[in-house]
């Protein structure tokens, strides 16, 4: 089984190195379509077939077709696959692009079965999660290759309700850079308490994984979790009041919303009928 990915930037290199390194090697040969000549010949580094431009004759030796271009690049994409992709043998087609709607791409291509994903940018590190939904049309085994595939990257999670994915997105997504944007709060705090940037970094890094950790492997809520390190009257009971004050958590929340309205209004926009 091969596989073509189209666009080989930092989400579709990401799928690329995950491949790469996965020792069950579920394609034979994986093939990037790039406009970019640097990235071109980094995948070759790799060892790594690439190609400048779509076309048939790597179309038609493809089982699978990963679109990993921006959205506003989409539609170019999918008026080039509609002249090499035909209804004899359909083809699985995977796309990573936030906000665009599976029936979008049926409007382009009929025959093909699709799968629609957001995975998140610590897939390059195979810490990943994915969420992904399917067209009705896909099969129980286009399911597993998909499936296997979202692994190499870390953890997958099946979304039934394609609706749902604008939600997604909003929260994990999105969700790297609200984490970096934490992080690098901490730091600055530290730096302007009088820490290094480095002592500031180390500590406000190893704070977030152990906590998550924490949280995924305690039977405690998150409710108790806070309260474990909120002794009454204490120094985080401080901070903490303070984040009640502002409203941090609902501001969080807030911005989440406009993530989401904004994946709706691509949603629209990409609605063809
Ligand atoms: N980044 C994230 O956190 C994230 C998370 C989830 C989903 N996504 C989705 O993943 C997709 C890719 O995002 P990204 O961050 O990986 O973007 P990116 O780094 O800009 O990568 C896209 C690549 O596609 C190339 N390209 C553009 N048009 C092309 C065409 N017609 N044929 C072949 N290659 C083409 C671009 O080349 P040029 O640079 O020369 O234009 C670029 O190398 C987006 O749809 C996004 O919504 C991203």
């Amino acid at each position: 089984m091969n596989l073509l990915i189209i666009g080989g930037g930092n989400m579709g290199g990401a799928i690329v190195r995950a491949l790469l390194e996965d020792s069950k090697r579920i394609f034979s040969s994986i093939f990037v379509c790039d406009a970019n000549r640097e990235k071109r010949e980094m995948f070759l580094r790799l060892g790594v077939k690439t190609i400048l431009e779509l076309d048939f004759a790597v179309c038609a030796t493809c089982d699978v077709i990963l679109v990993a271009v921006k959205p506003q690049d989409f539609s170019g994409v999918l008026s080039v696959l509609q002249n090499f992709l035909g209804a004899e043998k359909p083809k699985l087609i995977l796309s990573i692009a936030a906000g665009i709607p599976i029936s979008f791409i049926r409007s382009y291509l009929p025959s093909v079965h699709i799968i629609r994903i957001m995975p998140n940018t610590p897939a390059m590190i195979q810490q990943g999660i994915s969420a992904w939904t399917a067209g009705r049309e896909v099969t129980s085994h286009e399911k597993k290759i998909a499936q296997k595939l979202l692994r190499t990257l870390g953890d997958e999670v099946y979304i039934e309700n394609e609706g749902q994915m604008d939600a997604v997105t909003a929260l994990s997504g999105c969700g790297p850079a609200y984490v970096y944007l934490f992080l690098q709060s901490l730091i600055l705090g530290g730096d302007k308490l009088g820490l290094s940037k480095e002592i500031s970094a180390k500590l406000a890094m190893q704070t977030v994984l152990g906590a998550t950790l924490l949280a995924e492997k305690s039977p405690a809520d998150l409710d108790t979790l806070i309260k474990n390190v909120a002794s009454k009257g204490g120094t985080t009971e401080a901070a903490l009041s303070h984040f009640e004050k502002k409203r941090v958590s609902q501001n969080i929340q807030e911005a989440m919303k406009k993530a989401f309205l904004r994946g709706r209004e691509f949603g629209r926009k990409f609605k063809k009928t």
